[in-house]
Order: structure tokens, then sequence, then C-alpha cells
């Protein structure tokens, strides 16, 4: 797959933003909005959603693959990038547990975040290494 074009990265930023006017963020105040962009080139997102039992809250990216795994017209899931913003505009990369299943669906996949010094993109490699694999 090519690099992303800066106008896909910023139609997916946008919708990750839009997603994130769903989110269900009642007792961290923390919204969180994601978007996924498939080998194909669909575009799927998700927000986060807690619980007063605050274990069982999804953040926003599983939110997302989880619907793009059930909605792709492809056989299966391939992500080819993954966009996460969030409502304070503070850096925030994903959760160990949103790497281990983004890379999943997506060896390859880019992962668009907010860091220090803006928006910064990092392979899903880099951000786990040593993901967990059953072989
Ligand atoms: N959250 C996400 O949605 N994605 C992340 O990568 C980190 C955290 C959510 C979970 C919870 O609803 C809130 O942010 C505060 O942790």
């Amino acid at each position: 797959m090519p690099p992303l074009s800066a106008q896909e990265r910023e139609s997916l930023i946008a919708a990750a933003r839009q997603a994130l006017q769903r989110a269900y963020a009642r007792y961290s105040n923390f919204r969180v909005g994601a978007a996924v962009l498939t080998e194909q080139g669909e575009t799927f997102v998700g927000c986060n959603v807690e619980n007063a039992s605050y274990g069982l809250t999804i953040c926003a990216e599983r939110s997302a693959i989880f619907t793009a795994v059930q909605s792709t017209k492809a056989p299966r899931l391939s992500i080819r990038a993954v966009a996460v913003v969030n409502g304070n505009d503070v850096p925030c990369s994903p959760c160990g547990a949103c790497r281990q299943v983004i890379f999943e669906f997506g060896e390859n996949a880019v992962v668009i975040f907010k860091g220090q010094q803006g928006y910064q993109e990092m392979a899903i490699a880099d951000l786990l290494p040593e993901s967990f694999r059953l072989s």
C-alpha cells in the first residue's frame, strides 16, 4: 500500500472528529473518536463508550475496529490506517489493548494520533513491538 496522502489523512482525522460527537464518556469526561481506513478504501468510525462498571468501557479504536469487522465488504478486515482524536485536544496515542487489536487486522497499519507536536503518524509495529501472535 502507498503512504497515506495528505488528503486521506485529513479525511480520516475529520471522520474521527465526527465520531467524537457520539462519545459516551460521562465518567471520565474524556471523549475519544476513531476512524479506520481499510485497504479497500472504506472508512468506519467509533467512539468510546463508558459504563458505571468502569472496566466495561470500550475505547474508540476498538469500537471502530469491531464495527469494521462486521461491516467491511471485503472477505475480511484489512486495516490501512487508524486515526484517533480526543475532545481535549491533548496528546493521546492508542492504549496497549487497542494496539494489539489494530495489529490483528493490519500488521502494516499506520496510526495517526496527537503527539507532543501535533498529529503524527507511526507504524503499528513500532507502537507495539513484539505483539502477541497465536501460533
Ligand atoms: N480511551 C479511548 O477511547 N482510547 C484510548 O486509546 C485511550 C482511552 C478512552 C477510554 C475511556 O473512556 C477514556 O478514554 C478515559 O480513559
